[in-house]
Formats: structure tokens, C-alpha cells, sequence
């Protein structure tokens, strides 16, 4: 491909170093798709002739049903996917076929290749991530009302309901949908025509071949075009801020498997036994998930790391962009996937939740609140009244709503029988009313919303 100027071949460890065709191959939709839309361009401006280029298009149709059918070939020398498709573009037209690469580069190419690559991938993390969203609201739905420990320190804090835990979920998804929304789309412009670095002398539409590949508009600098990378890290990151919160969520199934807390039963299909220990089931698909954002968030840094140093325009660094983003791309649609089989097939064990979240004094706040509501004393010293029953509670081995009335007034004459009516947790959680509160009828209105914005109503 660049025969004319030098006298030898490259090594056999050049050919290997050189060669991106193994992972690149990945893009050749986007080659064909972005070859096709410069060639009618070169026609259209006249460039090339009418008659080269519909023997050019109608080649790579059929390159394109040769990759379909058998995949794409493997040929170190050819380097990478943009070489290999002209070369057998050559084998099946000729000669006419080194007309496509006129008044482009592979730079600009490959950056317009890997541009649309990543669009599509956030699309279809935004497409997964809301296939995780519809599971969350619908076992929020069925749960809104379902009481647990809400955990601070993963201490028992206050009781909460299951409905209130899952859509915490639901708001950082949506969070993470934004962001992929928005890297696709910061990511409109077209860099073809960029061409190596500086631009092309050939009276080219850059317009045309931007809108004919779904892009807004051109980019406005040939340097930048072919030397950004920002798509891909904006992609990175949002990936590996999902990866982040599906990272928590296995975390929580994880803990909530566990023998001692009991709280759900992951789907058999989602789990794996132990080759020694009968009993054993496993949360692995979990574990992987909680695994694997650490590779992508490792791809995140990868990519950074090969940027840094760069200066304008293209160093062949940047071949190294693409194995990080389809690891990443690859490992997030796997996650997405696993927690949503997770969240739709997991068994509550409610009752256990239940008998949880009556332990650990969960609700001394509703006793302090209601000795501030009913009694008028001050938070501060409420707390502390508060603070000594709990521990009088604590002595003698029972909960707070089996301490005697008698119990309660000799800490504090103020307290009465009305006590009581604070102390369990169900009149926990219905008191916690506020606005995005846990009380079963906020959950219920917040579910309510969020299937309106999934297009569920
Ligand atoms: N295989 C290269 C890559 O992925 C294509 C661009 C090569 N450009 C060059 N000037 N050598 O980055």
C-alpha cells in the first residue's frame, strides 16, 4: 500500500506491532457503509465518473455480503479493516477500485468508522439500561410496600421499603441514559474529509457524506477531526459510570443472598453451584458484574492514558483506541443483561426483610420525631431521651415496642400511651411522606412516573 518508497518489506514483528485487523474488523459495517456514502459524493462532485463509481458501490455491496457470510479475513499485511476491504474491492472490480480512496486518508476514515461505531453503542446501552429500568419499576411496583432495614454504615438505620430501595436504581439508570444520550449526541459531527490532516485540494461535499451517514454536520477542523477521541472516552465514561451503579446493585444482591440476611433468592439461572459444597448456590453472575466494572472502568483509563501525550494530528497511538471501547461496550451489554435477568427473576423473602428491619432499633428516630411532634421538645434533646431507651431496650433484650408504658415514663414523664403508634415499622415508613420519601404512596407515585417516562402507560 505504500510499496512506491520503500525498498524492503516490513519485519515479521512489524507486520504483527502494525497490525489492527484482528479487533479492527469489528467496524467493517461502518467502512462499507462510510466508503459507499464518499464514493457517491466523488461522483456527485464529479470527482470520479458516474460509471467508477457505481462499480465501486456495487463492489462493496458485494465485500460487504462476503464479510456477512463468511466473516472478514485476517491478513496481517493488509493491517487493517480499511486495507483489507480496498484490496478485495481491487480483486473483484480492478484497478477503478483505487479511485475510493481518493481525497480521503485512512485517518479520516477511521475516525468516521469508530465515530459511528460509538454512536451505536450508546444507543444501545441507552436501549439496555431502559430494559433494566422496566424491571426495576415493575418489582418496585409489586413492592412499594415491602418493609426492609435501610442501611447506613450498613448499619440498621431506618426502615425502608423494597419499592423505595429498587427505584434509587431507576434514578441513577436514567442518570446514565442521559449520559449516553448525550455522548451520542456530542458526538454529530462527520470527520470524513478531513482527509490526512489538512484537508483535501478536491472540491469535496463534506454536508453530503455528513448527513448521508446520519451526522449532523461536518466537523469544522481537519486537525481535530482526525486527532479526537473525545466520542470515545465520553462513551468510556458513561460506561464506566453505569458500570459504577450496576457494580452497587450486584453488590446489594450479593449481600442480600447471603445466608445470614436471607433477604432474596437469585434465579437459578443466574447462579452456580460448587463442585465440593452441595449446598452451595452462588450469586457469580453478580459477582461478575460487581468484576467487570472494574475492567471497564480500566478501559476508561487505558484510553486516557494512550491520549495524554498526543499531539496533532494522528500518532499511530490511536490504533490502540478501539480494543478498550469494544471490551468495555462488550462487558457492559453482558452486565446490562445480567442484572436485568437478576432483578426480573429474584425471589423477596419479605418476611425475612420484614423481621430484619425490626431489629437494631430501626425506629428510635420515629421515637425521637414523635417526642419533638407531640411532646414539643427539641430534636437535640429528644435524641437523647431517645438515646436511653434504646439502651434500657438494649439491657433488657427487647424491642423498643416491647419496653412497658411504665419503662417509657420513668425515662421521660412526657412519653404516653401514643407512643406506641410510632414505634412500628410500618408507621415508620407511611410517616416518611416527604417528597421522595419511602412511604409506600410516594414509592407508589414515583413508579407511576417513571412508567409514563419508560412509555409503559
Ligand atoms: N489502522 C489505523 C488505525 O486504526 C488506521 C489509520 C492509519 N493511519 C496511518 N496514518 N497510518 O488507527
Amino acid at each position: 500500500m505504500w510499496g512506491g518508497r520503500f525498498a524492503e518489506g516490513p519485519a515479521a514483528i512489524m507486520r504483527e506491532i502494525n497490525a489492527s485487523i484482528p479487533f479492527d474488523k469489528a467496524l467493517w459495517r461502518q467502512d462499507v457503509a462510510a466508503s459507499k456514502a464518499h464514493v457517491a459524493m466523488l461522483a456527485k462532485q464529479q470527482i470520479v465518473s458516474a460509471q467508477d463509481a457505481k462499480l465501486i458501490s456495487e463492489g462493496l455491496d458485494q465485500v460487504a455480503a462476503e464479510y456477512e457470510a463468511n466473516g472478514v479475513p485476517e491478513n496481517w499485511d493488509l493491517e487493517d479493516i480499511h486495507m483489507t476491504t480496498e484490496s478485495r474491492l481491487a480483486e473483484l472490480i480492478g484497478p477503478g477500485a483505487g479511485r475510493l480512496h481518493t481525497a480521503r486518508s485512512r485517518n479520516d476514515q477511521v475516525a468516521t468508522d469508530f465515530k459511528l461505531w460509538v454512536r451505536e453503542a450508546c444507543l444501545s446501552a441507552d436501549a439496555a439500561l431502559r430494559a433494566l429500568q422496566v424491571a426495576l419499576v415493575t418489582r418496585a411496583g409489586e413492592h412499594a410496600g415491602s418493609i426492609l432495614p435501610g442501611f447506613t454504615h450498613l448499619q440498621t438505620a431506618q426502615p425502608v421499603t423494597l419499592g423505595h430501595h429498587l427505584m434509587a436504581y431507576y434514578e441513577m439508570l436514567q442518570r446514565d441514559r442521559s449520559r449516553f444520550i448525550d455522548a451520542h449526541h456530542r458526538a454529530n459531527q462527520c470527520p470524513l474529509g478531513a482527509a490526512a490532516l489538512a484537508g483535501t485540494g478536491f472540491p469535496i461535499d463534506r454536508e453530503m457524506t455528513a448527513i448521508a451517514l446520519g451526522f449532523a454536520m461536518p466537523t469544522a477542523n481537519s486537525l481535530d477531526s482526525v486527532s479526537d477521541r473525545d466520542f470515545a472516552l465520553d462513551y468510556l465514561q458513561a460506561a464506566a459510570q453505569c458500570a459504577l451503579h450496576l457494580s452497587r446493585l450486584a453488590e446489594e444482591f450479593i449481600i442480600w443472598a447471603s445466608q445470614p440476611f436471607g433477604f432474596v433468592t437469585l434465579p437459578d439461572s443466574l447462579s452456580t453451584g460448587s463442585s465440593i459444597m452441595p449446598q452451595k448456590k452462588n450469586p457469580d453472575a453478580a459477582e461478575l458484574v460487581r468484576g467487570h466494572s472494574g475492567r471497564i472502568i480500566g478501559a476508561l483509563t487505558s484510553l486516557m492514558i494512550t491520549m495524554k501525550g498526543l499531539p496533532l494530528a494522528y500518532s499511530k497511538d490511536m490504533q490502540d483506541d478501539k480494543p478498550p471501547v469494544f471490551e468495555a461496550a462488550g462487558l457492559l451489554t453482558l452486565s446490562l443483561a445480567a442484572m436485568t435477568g437478576m432483578v426480573a427473576g429474584a425471589t423477596f423473602r419479605t418476611t425475612r426483610m420484614r423481621a430484619a428491619a425490626e431489629l437494631g432499633y430501626a425506629t428510635a428516630t420515629d421515637l425521637a420525631d414523635w417526642l419533638v411532634r407531640e411532646a414539643g421538645i427539641p430534636f437535640r434533646e429528644a435524641h437523647h431521651i431517645t438515646g436511653a431507651a434504646v439502651k434500657l431496650a438494649e439491657q433488657k433484650g427487647v424491642a423498643l415496642d416491647q419496653l412497658t408504658i411504665k419503662d417509657f415514663t420513668l425515662i421521660d414523664p412526657r412519653i404516653d400511651e401514643r407512643v406506641y403508634g410510632a414505634l412500628s415499622v410500618e408507621s415508620s415508613v407511611a410517616a416518611r411522606a416527604s417528597y421522595g420519601g419511602t412511604a409506600p404512596d410516594q414509592v407508589k407515585a414515583r413508579v407511576a412516573e417513571a412508567r409514563v417516562a419508560l412509555g409503559l402507560e
